[in-house]
């Protein structure tokens, strides 16, 4: 708990489009943030200038997760200014097209070593504080539908996010009763700015025939924080994409 009585989360990916509502939404329901932020600083700025008007105490610090000391660094650091965890939100994610046969050794370390090396880094620093706590804490991450369809321009992507699957399931296991592991599996929420993408023909391959909005997987967050029964789940929020 902070000075103030707040519960404390650490989140990655609160420099991100999504990531920046899920960070917002969680301060909204009353806990201080520490979120980490890679290449975007002035839209991590923003990010936190937002939440501090509803979690004043919250702060952010840089971090590649793709690099296992970084983590370490930016926990040492959170672990200098809080005295808990209570929830750790796995966000930061990389994602590029990768058309086979021509993924290079080095697209394929961008993306695997930052979703899933990331993550799973990332996680582990989390249960080595959560473990020794008194009350249950809570991890979320971040995976895709696209970890459950085929997507030939996607592979490392889609493997990275399969894998955090997979992860969320071990965790969930093995840190059980204590910490409760659960992942959220979007399907298209958000669209980049400088990406043309066929919004038409991607809605007309919904079921529910519209894109998602932040909003829809805040939600999914707040069910999973009020949750006391659920671990080792994926839930799929896609407005029923993944039924195609
Ligand atoms: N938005 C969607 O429609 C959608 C759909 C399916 C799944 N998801 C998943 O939901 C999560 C949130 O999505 P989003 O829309 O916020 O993604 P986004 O806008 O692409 O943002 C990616 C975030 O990850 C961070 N990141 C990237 N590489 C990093 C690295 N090496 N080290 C540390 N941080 C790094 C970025 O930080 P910097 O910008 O500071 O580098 C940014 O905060 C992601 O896991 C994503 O895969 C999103």
């Amino acid at each position: 708990m902070t000075h103030s009585g707040q519960k404390v989360c650490f989140m990655t990916g609160a420099s991100g489009l999504l990531g920046g509502e899920i960070a917002l939404s969680v301060a909204g329901q009353g806990y201080t943030i520490f979120f980490t932020w890679n290449s975007s600083e002035e839209k991590a700025a923003q990010t936190l200038e937002k939440i501090r008007r509803i979690s004043p105490e919250s702060q952010m610090s840089h971090c590649d997760v793709s690099k296992p000391a970084d983590i370490s660094s930016a926990f040492a650091t959170f672990r200098e200014q809080f005295e808990q965890l209570d929830l750790l939100i796995a966000s930061a994610s990389n994602f590029f097209s990768t058309p086979l046969p021509d993924v290079s050794e080095q697209q394929w370390d961008s993306l695997v070593d930052t979703n899933l090396k990331g993550t799973f880094f990332t996680m582990q620093e989390a249960v080595r504080i959560m473990q020794k706590q008194p009350f249950v804490s809570r991890i979320i991450s971040m995976t895709d539908i696209s970890a459950e369809l085929v997507w030939r321009n996607f592979a490392p992507y889609t493997v990275s996010k399969a894998g955090i699957q997979h992860l969320t399931r071990v965790f969930a296991k093995t840190f059980a009763p204590q910490i409760l592991v659960n992942s959220i599996a979007p399907g298209t929420i958000t669209i980049h700015p400088d990406k043309e993408v066929p919004v038409e023909e991607m809605m007309n391959n919904i079921p529910l025939k519209k894109l998602g909005d932040p909003l829809d997987i805040c939600r999914a967050i707040t069910f999973l924080l009020e949750s006391d029964y659920i671990t080792g789940q994926i839930i799929t929020v896609d407005g029923g994409r993944v039924l195609q």
